[in-house]
Formats: C-alpha cells, sequence, structure tokens
C-alpha cells in the first residue's frame, strides 16, 4: 500500500502533471491523501492533500516546468490522516524530501539518534526519520539500510540537485522506468507511460541515485551493475471502457476473461507444461495446503474443496495470517498461494513458513512479475489484466476457473457451456438479485459447501463496498446463533436450492430471503465459477445507490503489503 511515483528529465518539462498522472493510476495503492515536491526556483516545492488526487491536482494549479518531481498517494499506517502527516516528509534543514512504502521498524532508534543530533521531528510518521538520517549521511547515503530495519522502498530528492535517490529493503516493489526524454519510478509497473520501452525492478538492499537520466546503483553499499530489460506497456490503465466505475467494468470483463483462460490452459504450450508438471507433483504428496487472504481466501477455499472432490486427496484452505510455525502441515505436501497482487505481505509471510518446511510452493497470480510469483517454483498466471477496483470480482472467477484447470482436462462441452452460461449470468445478474427497495439494516448469505464459500465471498464483496452489515454463513449453523439477528429489516440471500429449512426459519421470523437456484451442475460442472456474479452485481448497485464510490471503499487499499 502507498504508492510512489517520481521522475527527471535533463530538460525542464511538464514532470509535475506526469507525477500527478501516474499517482492517479496508482491511487488503488491508497486514497487517505497525497501529496508531490519539485525542484521550482532554487527551492523545494511541496504540495499536499488529505482525500483522493483531485484534491491534489486542485491545489496543483499551473505548475512550472521542472527537472524532478516525486509524489505519493497514502494509505496510512501511523499516524492521523491529516496534510502533516502526508508525504513528502522533509528533513529539518527542508533540503531533502522523501516518499515512502512501508514500515521503519527502528523508528524510535532513529528518533533518539536524531535528537542526539538536535534534530526533532514534527510528525508521529516514520517515513519522517529519512530524510533526516540522509541529510546525516551526507555523502555516504548508500549506507542507508544500515540505519533502517523494516521493509521499506523509498524515494528521496534534494534541493539544488535535480536528482533521485531510491532505496528498497524487503519485498515492496519499485521501478525504474524510461523513455526518450524522462526517467520514471513508480510502485507499479501499471503507472509507467506508455512511452516507456525499458525498466528496471529495484531489488532488495538496493540503492540506486539518477543524476541526469542515468541511474548508478549499490547493493549494501557497494557498486553494481543492472541492465534495462525490454518494457512494453500494453494496456490503458485508466480507461474504464464506457462504464462509470472500474467494478462495473472489470465484472464484465469475466466472460471475456473465461474464454481467455479456457484457451490458454488448453492450449497454451508453456502453461500446458507448466500443468503436466504440477499434476506430476501432485501425484507425490499426501495432502495440499492453499493459502490466501480475503477473496482470495475464497477463491482458495473452493480449489481445495474440488481438490478434495475430483483427486480424493486432502486439501487444507488455509487463512495466510493464520498459517503459523506451530501449524501440522503433513507430509509430503505442496502449497498452493493465490494472489490477485502478488504482493501481500500476510501471505509472504506464510510463504516463509512452508519455505522453512521445505514444502514446495506453486502460485496463481494475476501479477506474474511480482514478489509472490517470483519466490514460487511454478507461477500459474489468472491472464485478468489489470484488477483496478479495490474489491476483487474478475480475478475471483479467475482463481477458481485456473484452479480446476489445473486439477482436471475439462471436455469442449463443460468448457463452452461455461462461457455461456457466464455470459448469461452476467446478461441476467440484476433480475436474479434485484437490488432492494428498502435498505435492510442487515444482510445474511447462507448456503452448502461450495455455496456457502460463495455466500462468504459475496457477504464480503456487500460490507466492502456498502458498509451494511453482512455475514456469509452454513445455511444450517444460522439455526445455532445467529438466527437471533434475524428480523423484519433482514434481507437473507440463499445459494443453491437445498437450504429450504433455513430460509423457511428467516421467513418465519420476518426476514426477506432471496435465493439464487444453482445451475444444472450435471450440465455444466463448472458452473459455479461464475455464480458469484449476481451478487458482485448487488454489491456495486447497493454501494452506488448509499452514495459509496465502489471503487476505492473507505480504509481499504488494493495491494495490503503490510502485516
Ligand atoms: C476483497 C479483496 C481482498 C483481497 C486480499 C488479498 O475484495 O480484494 O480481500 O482479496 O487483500 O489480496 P491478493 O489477492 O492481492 O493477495
Amino acid at each position: 500500500m502507498c504508492g510512489i511515483f517520481g521522475c527527471q528529465s535533463l530538460q525542464p518539462q511538464n514532470l509535475v502533471e506526469k507525477t500527478l498522472q501516474g499517482l492517479k493510476i496508482l491511487e488503488y495503492r491508497g486514497y487517505d491523501s497525497a501529496g508531490i515536491a519539485y525542484n521550482a526556483t532554487n527551492q523545494l516545492k511541496i504540495i499536499k492533500a488529505v482525500g483522493g488526487l483531485e484534491r491534489l491536482a486542485n491545489k496543483t494549479t499551473t505548475p512550472p516546468p521542472t527537472n524532478v518531481c516525486i509524489g505519493h498517494t497514502r494509505w496510512a499506517t501511523n499516524g492521523a490522516v491529516s496534510v502533516k502527516n502526508s508525504h513528502p516528509h522533509l528533513s529539518a534543514d527542508g533540503s531533502i524530501a522523501v516518499v515512502h512504502n512501508g514500515i521503519i521498524e527502528n523508528y524510535q532508534q532513529c528518533v533518539t539518534k536524531l535528537a542526539k543530533h538536535g534534530i526533532k521531528l514534527k510528525t508521529p510518521v516514520d517515513t519522517e526519520v529519512i530524510p533526516n538520517i540522509l541529510y546525516l549521511l551526507s555523502h555516504n547515503k548508500h549506507n542507508i539500510h544500515k540505519y533502517l530495519q523494516g521493509q521499506y522502498v523509498f524515494c528521496a530528492t534534494e534541493q539544488l540537485q535535480n536528482n533521485l535517490f531510491l532505496a528498497k529493503k524487503g519485498s515492496l516493489p519499485l521501478y525504474i522506468g524510461r523513455d526518450q526524454q524522462t526517467i520514471y519510478i513508480s510502485s507499479d509497473t501499471l503507472a509507467l507511460p506508455q512511452s516507456v520501452n525499458q525498466i528496471i525492478a529495484m531489488e532488495d538492499l538496493e540503492t540506486c541515485e539518477i543524476i541526469n537520466q542515468q541511474p548508478t546503483f549499490y547493493h549494501n553499499n557497494h557498486p553494481i551493475r543492472k541492465d534495462w530489460q525490454p518494457f512494453n506497456q500494453s494496456f490503458v490503465a485508466s480507461d474504464k471502457n464506457g462504464f462509470t466505475t472500474y467494478m462495473e467494468k472489470e465484472i464484465n470483463e469475466i466472460p471475456a476473461i473465461t474464454q481467455r483462460i479456457i484457451t490458454a490452459y488448453q492450449s497454451d504450450p508453456t502453461i500446458r507444461t507448466l500443468q503436466r508438471q504440477f499434476r506430476t507433483q501432485l501425484k507425490t504428496v499426501n495432502c495440499v495446503h492453499l493459502c490466501a487472504c480475503g477473496t482470495s481466501y475464497h477463491a482458495a477455499k473452493i480449489i481445495a474443496h474440488i481438490i478434495e472432490r475430483e483427486l480424493h486427496l486432502r486439501a487444507i484452505a488455509h487463512i495466510s495470517s493464520e498459517l503459523n510455525a506451530t501449524t501440522l502441515l503433513a507430509e509430503p505436501s505442496l502449497a498452493i498461494v493465490i494472489s490477485q497482487s502478488g504482493e501481500t505481505a500476510d501471505t509472504l509471510a506464510a510463504m516463509d513458513i512452508l519455505q522453512q518446511q521445505n514444502i514446495p510452493i506453486i502460485a496463481l497470480c494475476n501479477v506474474t512479475t511480482s514478489t509472490i510469483a517470483k519466490r514460487s517454483q511454478i507461477v500459474f498466471p489468472l491472464l485478468c489484466g489489470p484488477e483496478i477496483a479495490v474489491a476483487s470480482t474478475k480475478v475471483f472467477c479467475a482463481a477458481v476457473l485456473v484452479g480446476c484447470l489445473l486439477i482436471n482436462d475439462y471436455n469442449t462441452i463443460s468448457c463452452d457451456n461455461l462461457i455461456k452460461y457466464t455470459t448469461k449470468t452476467l446478461r441476467n445478474a440484476r433480475k436474479l438479485l434485484p437490488t432492494p427497495s428498502k435498505i435492510p439494516h442487515q444482510i445474511f448469505i447462507i448456503g452448502k459447501g461450495i455455496n456457502y464459500t460463495l455466500a462468504l465471498e459475496a457477504a464480503l464483496k456487500i460490507k466492502e463496498v456498502t458498509y451494511l452489515h453482512c455475514e456469509g454463513y452454513p445455511a444450517n449453523e444460522l439455526k445455532h446463533g445467529p438466527l437471533s439477528l434475524v428480523d423484519d429489516n433482514t434481507l437473507a440471500i440463499v445459494f443453491g436450492d437445498d437450504s429450504a429449512n433455513a430460509s423457511a426459519e428467516i421467513q418465519a421470523r420476518g426476514g426477506k430471503v432471496v435465493t439464487l437456484l444453482s445451475p444444472d451442475y450435471q450440465h455444466n460442472p463448472l458452473a459455479f465459477v461464475s455464480q458469484i456474479i449476481p451478487a458482485q452485481i448487488f454489491a456495486l448497485d447497493l454501494a452506488l445507490s448509499l452514495g459509496n464510490n465502489p471503487d476505492k471503499p473507505r480504509n481499504l487499499a488494493k495491494s495490503v503489503t503490510v502485516l
């Protein structure tokens, strides 16, 4: 979380606008507040605003051409959401500005050290120690990792210097890209302009100084050589394709993604080879451990169910943060991690535990250049393109489908039926699950087996974007407690046609029940993959009717890179 963007050029240019454009695309990483710093008439000019990027853009009218600009979009971890606490943070003498993502764990120690040099900080934000330590290090700044502990990436610029200084410890992403005129820094390649044709990824314990568009790299304070890699930005991330929200756009992409995945997993030679490798590996283990968070965890739970049902092999889905060193992982076993972003800190921590126990890790990942992908033995791409809306929709369906296709080669009829069913479900979603005319004060979503997991996912989506209390529950379990909450202002959504008793119990207490009938699984064994779509559309419409922005739910960020 938190997005860093910056640029530098030999000739003064509209780098402030370019930075604002980059930050706009990175806004999914945090949208509490934002800020920029650029060199203007020999001094660092800082502009900050609380709220979305528009607020910052409104404060940044007619910026001058400049040779350097850095910017940040924040998801607050320590220090309240305020202009003062937002980035960039300045050194006490005002000569160094820093934008930062991550956590400085020895913050208190740094504060004490700085105090000994007479430097008092103005905010409670850990970032503020960085420009001050850089100031103390002066010409020895490539040694910065010795002084800072934690997981971080940051980008600094100095008054009068027009330089950029970058550092990375741990796994948070930071990329350098270039085109003919400009060099760019970004937390995500997604935000790099289409003109960028070469990139370099910063790695653990590296620093980099960019002077006159020329980067020089150090690893642990020793100079290293790094080569530019070819890069081709093949999409326009900011394009909503005629939809008013990314969430709606992304849900509407599900049929095309379903088709894309089926084609790739049936006929792409590289994917077929990896699939064969995976299946061979599966034959050697007694248990599969799946690890993921949030929506990806729900996909993991469904895939675990399918592995047990189809392969009669034990499969356990773990919430990544609940896996710990004492969790009993049966031997021999294999792990599958699932992640849209590939940067989720809780899942990376689970991977540490799996690796300590020598369990091979397979990733199902949408961002195949991500840290989770890099740390896995085999990576199966989810082929969704960028997912911008904070609430994950298309990637959930993609992960479930890829999981199914790894386990089984479904015949052409089943695959064709899934594509037809997905298109039809999307078209009829609002009829299948209409937005209620009166807003319920709570929503229960219930089902059994896979339908229970779909209920969990539907509930997560609804609570995320509507801020209404919504709970997914196993249908028959309702009577063992939560039924006491049901009243005549309760809405229950029932997945499947096998929860008649629970439905009747809700109705008997005045609750309203809407049932989403299960498709004919005999005829269409993959249909559950897109059965979630009506609930996704329901969440979207309800959020809009409540005046919420479904793309940026309050308090959340897309890529959760903190533990
Ligand atoms: C919910 C949602 C989150 C993510 C979770 C894991 O709509 O998007 O629950 O699923 O933060 O993120 P990834 O999949 O990037 O590891």
